[in-house]
């Protein structure tokens, strides 16, 4: 008997998923400010993704269940009311540019598969080097996210300023305020947390520099190698901006070397009224940049820019015989050699979609945009009795806390915590919480494109409903 060679979807089915596909993707961008931010799925639904099919089922049926039970419960970070953690109001131009990324699913590690997809990668990231202030000889490829910029920056670090005889004795320096990742990257790479220096943080939450100085001095007296110091361009809790300037003079008279995570507000750059915010990031050795935040791009698009592009290849160039025919031609070397993917997506496209489509204007308006929101944000908590506060807006952050005198500190916490809790779970809106300077606090990170002045009033207003238990 002949070996059957499987069929696959008719092109009519294809064609009638497609659409359905395509109908709801629209319907999805087209969705109001009525529609929730938040959908717990349900657990029947759950289950049902579980089973695989002894015999395929149709593609539309299995589209949908795709859709609607896999992809759509939980949190719409996409939503214009998110505001938890750093959001991702992803353009639906960018979806675009991914789906057209993955038809034609081009191999970005090497020019030789993908000359356009190069193309568009390098001059992505030359747009991104020059607005973050960087010579010519600065270069950085695209990357999952923050993670792997951080790990990929302070790799470059590493073995820039330590040799491996001096790796047990490195040490770099952070403060508490510093994103997570950069610490499992530093545990990635090998470091032991004795390893890591948390230095002290000013009143507005930035990296203390006096502090910074001496705790590299004791260091050093003490016979250990500091290499790096990791300043934060937009802190995920409150939006601070560690002073960059300062730090990397830091930097220069003890040569260390100077990684910004600017994951979260490294877009600022591309708003030239806010750009002076993140004076001193062009004096950064590495910088880790999201797409996916801030620059409104679907999951899995983050960048590393480097001031010297020569210094990637040491770390990450290694060939072997079944790679050669993939071998670069030209003079720039092939992104495989740049970073830690071999095989990898060309992420690039779609944030080169959106800025064609978009301009420079349109995304300085956009990023500019997530400023006023959150002074909103601020003027609307200042507005409503018993409300104070906590961290005004810096970047497009505001923390905030209901905390009116007759309440002791912790029962104020379990209010606010309530609180955050019921507006998510009634699919209003999601407002984050953190812990600022020891008291739950509730945090607004607000960028969406299309959020109003009015959108932070309701959310605050429903806030302090759920607090005074009217909802
Ligand atoms: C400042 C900062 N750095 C790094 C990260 C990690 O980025 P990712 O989640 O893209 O890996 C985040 C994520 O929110 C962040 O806000």
């Amino acid at each position: 008997m002949d070996a059957q060679t499987p069929a696959g979807p008719s092109a009519a089915d294809l064609q009638r998923a497609f659409q359905r596909a395509l109908d709801l993707a629209l319907a999805h961008a087209a969705r109001g400010s009525d529609a929730p931010a938040f959908r717990r799925a349900h657990p029947d639904a759950l289950g049902r993704l579980g089973d695989v099919p002894d015999r395929g089922r149709p593609l539309d049926e299995a589209l949908a269940a795709l859709i609607e039970d896999g992809l759509s419960p939980g949190m719409d970070t996409g939503h214009r009311r998110f505001f938890a953690f750093i959001p991702s109001p992803a353009s639906p131009v960018s979806w675009l540019g991914e789906f057209a990324a993955a038809v034609h699913n081009r191999h970005a590690g090497s020019e030789l598969q993908s000359q356009g997809v190069a193309a568009i990668e390098r001059a992505v990231v030359r747009f991104l080097c020059d607005a973050a202030g960087y010579p010519q000889t600065s270069g950085g490829l695209f990357v999952s996210g923050g993670s792997t910029a951080n790990l990929a920056g302070l790799c470059v670090a590493r073995d820039q300023r330590l040799g491996e005889a001096k790796r047990s004795r490195g040490v770099v320096y952070l403060t508490r305020e510093t994103h997570s990742s950069v610490a499992k990257a530093l545990r990635i790479l090998g470091f032991f947390d004795s390893q890591i220096r948390v230095v002290a943080i000013d009143g507005a939450r930035r990296m203390d520099v006096a502090a910074l100085a001496a705790a590299v001095t004791a260091d050093r007296d003490a016979g250990r190698r500091p290499f790096a110091v990791v300043a934060s361009a937009g802190t995920t809790n409150t939006g601070a901006v560690d002073p960059l300037s300062e730090i990397a003079d830091l930097c220069g008279r003890e040569n260390l070397w100077l990684h910004v995570d600017g994951a979260y507000g490294a877009s600022a750059l591309l708003s030239p009224a806010h750009r002076p915010l993140l004076a001193g990031i062009e004096r950064a050795d590495s910088l880790s940049w999201d797409a996916h935040k801030w620059l409104f791009q679907t999951y899995g698009c983050g960048m590393l820019l480097v001031r010297d592009r020569s210094l990637l290849a040491p770390s990450f160039a290694l060939t072997s015989d079944y790679l050669r025919d993939g071998a670069a031609e030209g003079v720039e070397p092939n992104f495989w050699d740049l970073g830690p993917e071999l095989t990898r997506p060309a992420r690039a496209a779609r944030l080169w979609l959106t800025l064609q489509t978009m301009g420079r204007d349109g995304m300085a308006a956009a990023i500019a945009h997530g400023f006023s929101l959150a002074q909103a944000a601020e003027k609307a908590v200042r507005a409503t009795p018993g409300w104070i506060v906590v961290s005004p807006a810096q970047l497009a952050i505001t923390a905030f806390r209901y905390a009116p005198a007759a309440l002791s500190d912790e029962d104020a916490d379990a209010a606010n915590a309530q609180a955050a809790r019921r507006l998510m779970e009634e699919g209003f809106a999601v407002v984050g919480t953190t812990r600022l300077d020891g008291r739950l606090s509730l945090r607004i990170c607000a960028i969406h494109p299309q959020a109003t002045a009015a959108d932070m009033t309701a959310t605050v207003k429903r806030l302090d409903e759920l607090v005074r238990g009217i909802g």
